[in-house]
């Protein structure tokens, strides 16, 4: 069984940053590819953005710090993480594309790399297919904010030996999160439950139940939620929370993964919450002010 040593990250969005920092401060020597500079600088400036916090909080020593940041390597091939143990994919949900890497990453690494996709809502079985190494596919599900979020979903398909399973179950420990298995079933435990109750606060929007704050007061205070769901669509963004559902409803046809008209809407304006500056609050001012949806 070869030790993981060195993980490599495909896409440096909001996942793939977090995945890359959390890996590198685990002591992993880490790869991000992603397809150019600008998006690397991102990237690179989110991370050290949030190595400075748990600095400033005494979480992590400033050697420590700089020390991930050393380990931290950026790419635009896909043949620089030929040498990874390890290889999470974290692009946007897209079968097609994120199968199009697989088949490029199956042919340049070696037999005892692991495949593992970051997917919240498409088929693992679909990615194993795609390559030669079907029982060394496992889906690792992180959750946003990468780098506070103790959870992990380690998702096991039909073709995952259960020495994968075990080694990615691992891995994740060694990050320092608190897995749990879950089965390949579109959304996982976590969306499964997730998508439908954030649909129906957009739902709820569009009856005019409450305004956009007191959905989110209501939920935070009388649930104990540390977000209200608005503020956390938002946060997960509207466009990727737009590409779940679809492939939710797809999969199962119940119509409580069926996307929002308004969420629709919202997506096609370029309101994707937090990362565009407007979804349901408008974050150009703090605090972030809520928007008139005219709803
Ligand atoms: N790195 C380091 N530190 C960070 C950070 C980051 N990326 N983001 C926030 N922090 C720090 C803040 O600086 C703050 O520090 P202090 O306490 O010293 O001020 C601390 O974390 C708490 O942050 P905030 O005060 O801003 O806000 P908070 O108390 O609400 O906590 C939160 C933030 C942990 C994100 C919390 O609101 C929360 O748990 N929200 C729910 C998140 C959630 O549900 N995520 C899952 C989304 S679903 C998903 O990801 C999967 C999918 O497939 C869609």
């Amino acid at each position: 069984m070869t030790e993981i040593r060195r993980v490599g990250v495909l896409g440096c969005g909001l996942m793939g940053s977090g995945i890359a920092q959390v890996a590198a401060t685990a002591g992993y020597e880490t790869t991000v590819r992603d397809v150019a500079q600008p998006v690397w600088d991102k990237a690179r400036a989110g991370i050290e953005k949030s190595l400075a916090k748990f600095v400033e909080k005494g979480k992590l020593a400033a050697g420590d710090r700089d020390a991930a940041l050393k380990r931290l390597g950026f790419t635009t091939t896909t043949a620089d993480l030929q040498r990874c143990d390890i290889v999470v994919e974290a692009v946007t949900e897209d079968l097609e594309l994120k199968n199009s890497l697989w088949r490029e990453l199956d042919a340049r690494c070696g037999p005892a790399t692991i495949f593992a996709s970051n997917t919240s809502s498409l088929t693992i079985a679909a990615m194993a297919a795609a390559t030669q190494r079907a029982d060394r596919f496992v889906g690792l599900h992180f959750f946003n904010p990468v780098p506070l979020m103790p959870l992990v979903e380690v998702v096991r398909t039909v073709t995952t030996s259960e020495e994968t399973f075990r080694r990615a179950f691992a891995f994740t420990q060694s990050l320092g999160k608190d897995p749990v298995a879950a089965k390949d079933t579109s959304g996982f435990i976590v969306n499964l439950l997730l998508v439908p109750y954030l649909l129906d606060a957009i739902r709820a929007v569009e009856r005019g139940v409450g305004s956009v704050p007191d959905i989110d007061k209501a939920m935070q205070l009388g649930c104990g939620y540390p977000m209200g769901p608005l503020t956390l669509l938002d946060f997960v963004g509207l466009d990727t929370t737009y590409r779940i559902a679809e492939i939710m409803f797809t999969e199962y046809r119940e119509q409580r993964y069926a996307p929002p008209p308004l969420l629709k809407r919202m997506v096609l304006a370029g309101m994707n919450g937090r990362k565009s500056g407007r979804g349901f609050y408008d974050y150009s001012v703090d605090p972030p002010r809520v928007i008139d949806l005219g709803v």
